[in-house]
């Protein structure tokens, strides 16, 4: 119902609609249509009334709720449910929770702000007010060597998607790491449930510096940035995530398909790392070597300065200057 006040409201921008259209064409009665708008103004938007001439939107509040982001969406499952919190411990964690009850591919868990972000590597991710932090479930039938493939694609999804909606120049890091003039913008954690042949579950959880100011940032800006400080403007977050959910779906069908090399040849042409001479970390483990390329499942590989190759599935990658 909400959906269709707010939509009714919206008609009309600049005038007002009485509760009586409202009322006659929702087939509620006016309290009703009174108890709506007070439980609107209570989510954030201003909505104006006025005796003689009824009601008139005048803001909405910039929070990722699924009435505001649904009708936006051009997406054919993903984010056709989407949970959305204003606070929460960890997207992903609910992500998995809900995974486990057996809600359908597609699945997207948002919130306002995490308490207890989850990096990669066992890392904590600062999640202010201001970015997108969602997680979306998938249910590949795939082996779960493969599963890296959707990490990648969700990297290639997300560059295409900001570059789309602000025109900024963003690039990979292998394997994940979002960089916008060397500085992180954004960083994706895949979880997985498998048996030893099949996968049961993908949680791809994206964190996206938006709106996040210097000040939200705080110690991390030294390494890390937001697309409002890279803009010198905010991002209609709404208009971005649906952005990322359709890039995200359509380059997931073409790997689904067997066209990965369609999403590969997209993240070879963002990506950062290939063809630099790199530090490769796994725990205390270092390689040193040339990015020569990545195999079809995502694994980079690193030529050592003897020129034997070998490949890595995981680590942190830092490119030499
Ligand atoms: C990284 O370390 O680069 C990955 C960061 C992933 C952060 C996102 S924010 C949404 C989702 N929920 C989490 O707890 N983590 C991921």
């Amino acid at each position: 119902m909400k959906e269709k006040i707010l939509a009714m409201l919206r008609e009309n921008e600049r005038g007002y609609v009485s509760g009586e259209e409202i009322s006659e064409r929702l087939g509620i009665s006016r309290t009703a249509v009174w108890k709506h708008i007070s439980e609107l103004r209570r989510r954030g938007y201003v909505v104006e009334a006025s005796t003689r001439k009824g009601y008139r939107i005048i803001s909405s509040p910039d929070i990722l709720y699924p009435w505001e982001v649904r009708p936006l969406l051009k997406t054919k499952i993903f984010g056709k449910k989407l949970v959305h919190f204003t606070v929460v411990d960890s997207t992903n964690t609910e992500a998995k929770e809900l995974a486990e009850k057996g809600v359908g591919e597609g699945t997207v868990v948002i919130a306002e702000e995490q308490r207890k972000g989850r990096g990669r590597l066992g890392r904590g991710w600062h999640s202010p007010k201001g970015g997108i932090w969602m997680s979306l479930i998938l249910r590949p039938k795939i082996q779960p060597h493969r599963a890296m493939g959707t990490t990648l694609l969700s990297a290639a999804a997300v560059c295409e998607a900001v570059m789309k909606v602000t025109g900024l120049g963003i690039s990979v890091k292998w394997p994940n790491d979002l960089l916008i003039e060397g500085k992180k913008v954004c960083g994706i954690l895949t979880e997985m449930k498998a048996e030893t042949d099949m996968v049961q579950y993908i949680i791809q959880g994206v964190g996206l510096n938006v709106n996040l100011d210097e000040k939200d940032l705080g110690k991390i800006s030294e390494t890390a940035t937001s697309l409002k400080l890279m803009l010198g403007r905010p991002v209609d977050r709404k208009v971005l995530l649906s952005e990322i959910l359709y890039s995200m779906e359509n380059m997931y069908h073409a790997y689904l398909r067997g066209d990965f090399h369609e999403v590969m040849k997209k993240w070879k042409k963002w990506n950062s790392t290939l063809g630099k001479h790199l530090t490769l970390k796994q725990g205390d483990r270092e390689y040193y070597g040339l990015a020569v390329d990545v195999t079809p499942e995502g694994g980079l590989i690193l030529e050592a300065p003897s020129g034997e190759r070998k490949t890595f599935y995981s680590g942190e990658v830092t490119v030499e200057k």
